[in-house]
């Protein structure tokens, strides 16, 4: 019989829930105990401090309390969100703080922990690990979908029909405006979201920093002239996808980069007409909207492939522990379900952090890119 720990860490995502139910159930059957540490690294805090006992945290076939007449695991999968919660008060860089967290861990008594993160998040528990002799298994989940080694991070394919949508959504009230609509998609470094979401929802630009990684003249007047191709071609108004990670035209970081693209649109295609280019002159200026799409990405109830990604994470999770193989993160690949020693995760992570890199970018040369480009 053992005793499983776990938590989610970093930005919440569509399908955190479905890995935890299938995490409690694959635990049930075996009659392990699953305890659930809300907050994070926050939830050994807790235990350390004394403000909850490991017998609160223990999670059964009802999950903590949830709100109607279904209970517990029966409805987890379709909600979005953590139970758990996702958010860390106590920065475990802070090696006052990481102690008091492995105090917690200590008090728990756990053969393993099981922890669901992104790239950053990944790391500083890995670090923790390796400080408290934890026996660790990591889940990769994150709508930016740039954790290395694994094609699919849980959240990812819900934020892809969720930008989908918009863009749908979208593209009737540019049209009756002929309007341009330019669409702010997160992402951070990647543009994963951006490029997918952008060739399912018929955008006509898709910028991603793999590609264009800043706002240069040459992209500026690249998106003018589609446009202007667009128009010229019939249709009076244009779609085009940004993703958050693209920087403005001295390579800074924009929080508002849809905005920054819409007023450069805005300038350049003045230029254009002031230099005799009358498709952009005053009666067809071009009318530009922005959306920035925002923490919507991050919710809404998790799609059939996240749900599945996510239950067969879970699975894998316990499969790992009972196999008594930590330090290991469960990873999708070629269609299956493996695991990658957590080891050379991290290091690849870390590698791209220090050359300000994206761990897990587009590939420039893949599928997506060439179905994008015709
Ligand atoms: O990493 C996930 C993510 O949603 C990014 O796409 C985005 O840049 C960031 O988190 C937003 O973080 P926060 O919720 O802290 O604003």
């Amino acid at each position: 019989k053992k005793r499983v720990g776990i938590l989610t860490s970093g930005g919440d995502c569509p399908g955190l829930n479905a890995i935890i139910r299938a995490v409690v159930k694959a635990a049930n059957r075996k009659n392990w105990e699953v305890y659930g540490l809300p907050y994070g690294t926050d939830g050994f805090i807790h235990l350390a401090k004394g403000i909850r006992t490991p017998e609160e945290l223990k999670l059964g076939e009802h999950g903590y309390d949830l709100p109607g007449h279904l209970q517990g695991l029966d409805i987890l999968q379709f909600l979005s969100g953590s139970i758990l919660g996702s958010l860390s008060k106590g920065n475990p860089e802070d090696p006052e703080v990481a102690q008091t967290i492995l105090e917690g861990y200590k008090l728990l008594q756990l053969d393993a922990l099981i922890a669901i993160g992104g790239d950053g998040s990944l790391d500083i528990i890995y670090q923790l690990a390796q400080q408290g002799n934890w026996n660790f298994v990591g889940i990769p989940k994150t709508i930016d979908n740039d954790v290395p080694f694994t094609e699919r991070a849980v959240g990812f394919d819900t934020a892809v029909d969720t930008v989908t949508n918009a863009l749908y959504n979208l593209t009737f009230t540019a049209a009756s405006h002929e309007r341009v609509m330019i669409a702010q998609v997160m992402g951070r470094d990647a543009g994963h979201l951006a490029l997918h979401a952008g060739i399912a929802g018929g955008a006509d630009v898709i910028l991603i920093p793999e590609l264009a990684p800043h706002l240069s003249d040459m992209v500026v007047d690249g998106c003018c002239r589609q446009i202007a191709h667009i128009r010229a071609s019939g249709r009076q108004f244009a779609l085009i996808v940004i993703a958050e990670g693209v920087r403005n035209d001295h390579n800074e970081k924009e929080k508002y980069i849809g905005d920054y693209l819409a007023q450069r649109i805005e300038q350049h295609s003045q230029k254009l007409c002031e230099t005799g280019h009358k498709e952009f002159c005053p009666l067809s200026a071009i009318d530009v909207r922005v959306t920035v799409l925002g923490h919507l990405q991050r919710s809404g109830t998790p799609s059939s492939s996240d749900r599945l990604i996510g239950t067969a994470f879970g699975i894998k999770a316990i499969e790992l522990i009972e196999q008594e193989a930590y330090s290991r993160l469960v990873v999708w690949q070629h269609g299956g379900v493996y695991s990658q020693p957590l080891d050379q995760v991290i290091a690849v992570i870390r590698q791209c952090h220090r050359e300000n890199r994206c761990a897990y970018p587009v590939d420039p040369d893949g599928f997506m890119v060439q179905t994008a480009r015709s």
